[in-house]
């Protein structure tokens, strides 16, 4: 007879869960440590695959015609790959520099993030975005600093940068030893243990060869030579007097990250980094910002991205759902938050790579995948039993704008029909311009990739054929006032422009940063909201990072 009970099972199945997202720019490294993570956790036996896929145009989580052609990923799949007794769920963020709200919004999935920086480059432009997108969550935030097979930054220099930029402390976990050809390995401060690498000469396709000894070790010395000895010595103690002291409560709440040191395309450092991640990371159980107790038995979770035609054979949507508690089974039923009405969570899939495979069972923590005939909306709630709260999913207001132009009038319906529907997945934002009729329609988007999308798939799936043509207005507001708002005389300004948005509510275009400042001193009773009243938002991301 089986003592554990189905409570004990959950709670085992959700403490061994660590849900993360990477956060970096592009070629920083992102899609070789995804798949040396997938390596060390046994997922693949080779490294090599994921590389050569794409240089054939066809990168794990490419699955548009669109991101075939252009040999980039528009949109972000999961992986789920176990490590030690771990369940590892890597949420893979697109790395293009133009991104849209799907990277913003992975992140509200995640329970913490790994952000990997270049040596030679340290902080670039979008890791800063996606690091204030974390932060104002206060979830955990790894830091690994790829390539130290090249040259690069002095270790105390990124340790500075990550403060002087994002504002956060580092402790270093490990620290390097060399640099470029003469990277042999890392000194783990908390093991007080020397690792040295060995790749056996096999070019990363394998996992590295590992000596471990203590820097007493008569033989450290010998291995390193007198003089880099003596250095990582000093830096060990300077460390340790001078710097941040280890304390996991600080790291957990996001306000320092520990550091690591590594080279993911010849695995030195994936193990080390491994091994601490999944001890340090939350579980959803620990994890902040929770709309539930992850451990209660009933099953809930939310909707944060919806994605269509991933297979061209079929043309279905999926709703990928973290769940935030209780056990998701296959084909069973919930209630929807929004409209109230049960409804049967059908045909999941879980993500691997390209493939999808059956989920029978998840638990808090994973993301499934649900067929969606169009029931779904980003941020919806879905539970069993007790109702819970929403989740507060961030929106980010768009930043570049279009006015979409029909060739052959007589495809109206098809085109309202697409606009809702990419509208619904969140690739585009969908406005009016008041006064006018349904077809003058403005949309916007957070990065300009989107529009490409946008006309591709109207074309392809939908059988319409747009132009778009670009407007020059660099932010959307919301607008309120506790007086009467005069559309017509903010109209008529050159640097302004009214929309109405999908719920009905004004939003006003403005020109730039000039034109935004000018309009909050004209009109001081105006409030410019950059989201729609009462949904969270990032404030002025695109303002605060702009000339970065
Ligand atoms: P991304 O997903 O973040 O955009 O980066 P990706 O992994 O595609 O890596 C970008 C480039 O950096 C690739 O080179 C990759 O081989 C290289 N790279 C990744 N990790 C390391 C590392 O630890 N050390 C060094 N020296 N290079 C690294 P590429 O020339 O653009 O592509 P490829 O010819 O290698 O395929």
């Amino acid at each position: 007879m089986s003592s554990t009970s189905p409570s004990d099972n959950i709670d085992r199945e959700v403490s061994r869960r660590r849900t993360f997202a990477i956060i970096s720019h592009p070629d920083a490294g992102k899609t070789t440590l995804t798949e040396k993570l997938l390596l060390y956790g046994g997922a693949i036996h080779l490294a090599g695959s994921v590389k050569s896929r794409r240089a054939a145009k066809h990168a794990v989580s490419d699955w548009m015609e669109l991101e075939k052609q252009r040999g980039i990923s528009v949109t972000s799949s999961v992986l789920q790959f176990p490590y030690q007794d771990y369940a590892v769920n890597l949420l893979d963020t697109p790395g293009h520099a133009d991104f849209s709200e799907d990277t913003y919004r992975t992140l509200a999935a995640a329970d913490s993030a790994v952000m990997l920086i270049d040596v030679a480059k340290g902080v670039e432009a979008q890791t800063l975005k996606l690091f204030k997108v974390c932060a104002m969550r206060k979830i955990p935030i790894f830091t690994f600093v790829n390539k130290m097979d090249r040259w690069g930054k002095k270790p105390l220099e990124l340790m500075e940068e990550l403060e002087d930029v994002l504002g956060i402390r580092s402790c270093p976990i490990n620290w390097p030893v060399g640099m470029g050809n003469e990277f042999k390995g890392v000194y783990d401060r908390l093991s007080e243990e020397l690792i040295i690498f060995d790749s056996a000469g096999r070019h990363g396709e394998a996992m590295v060869e590992e000596k471990k000894m203590s820097l007493d070790d008569p033989e450290a010395e010998k291995l390193l030579g007198s003089t880099r000895y003596e250095q990582l010595k000093e830096d060990v103690e300077l460390l340790d007097i001078a710097g941040d002291p280890f304390d996991l409560e600080r790291i957990r709440a996001g306000d320092l990250t520990p550091m690591f040191f590594g080279s993911a395309i010849t695995n030195f450092g994936v193990r080390p980094f491994l091994d601490a991640f999944v001890d340090m990371a939350p579980s959803p159980a620990e994890a902040r910002d929770q709309n539930v107790e992850p451990t209660r038995p009933d099953f809930s979770g939310f909707i944060f991205k919806i994605q269509a035609n991933m297979n061209p054979a079929h043309r279905d949507r999926l709703a990928f759902v973290r769940i935030t508690s209780g056990v998701f089974e296959k084909d069973m039923q919930a209630t929807l938050r929004r409209t109230d009405r049960k409804t049967k969570l059908a045909y999941p899939q879980q993500m691997m790579a390209s493939d999808r495979e059956m989920a029978d069972r998840a638990y808090a923590g994973d993301i499934v995948g649900l067929y969606d005939p169009g029931r779904f909306r980003i941020g919806d709630t879905l539970y069993t039993g007790e109702a819970v709260d929403e989740v507060d999913i961030p929106r980010f207001s768009p930043e570049h704008f279009s006015v979409v132009e029909i060739q052959d009038a007589l495809k109206r319906k098809q085109l309202i029909k697409g606009l809702d529907q990419l509208a619904e997945e969140g690739t585009i934002q969908v406005f009016r311009q008041p006064g006018k009729g349904t077809l003058d329609v403005v949309v916007g988007a957070v990065g300009i990739l989107q529009f490409e999308v946008l006309k591709f798939r109207l074309e392809h799936e939908y059988n319409v054929e747009v132009s778009l043509r670009r407007l020059d207005f660099q932010h959307a507001r919301w607008i309120e006032s506790d007086n009467e708002i005069d559309e017509d005389e903010l109209n008529r300004a050159d640097y302004l422009k009214v929309l109405i948005d999908r719920d009905d509510l004004p939003l006003l275009l403005i020109r730039n940063n000039w034109a935004l400042n000018f309009t909050r001193q004209q009109y001081p009773d105006l409030r410019l909201l950059p989201n729609p009243p009462g949904t969270p938002g990032l404030e002025q991301l695109h303002e605060s990072t702009h000339g970065f």
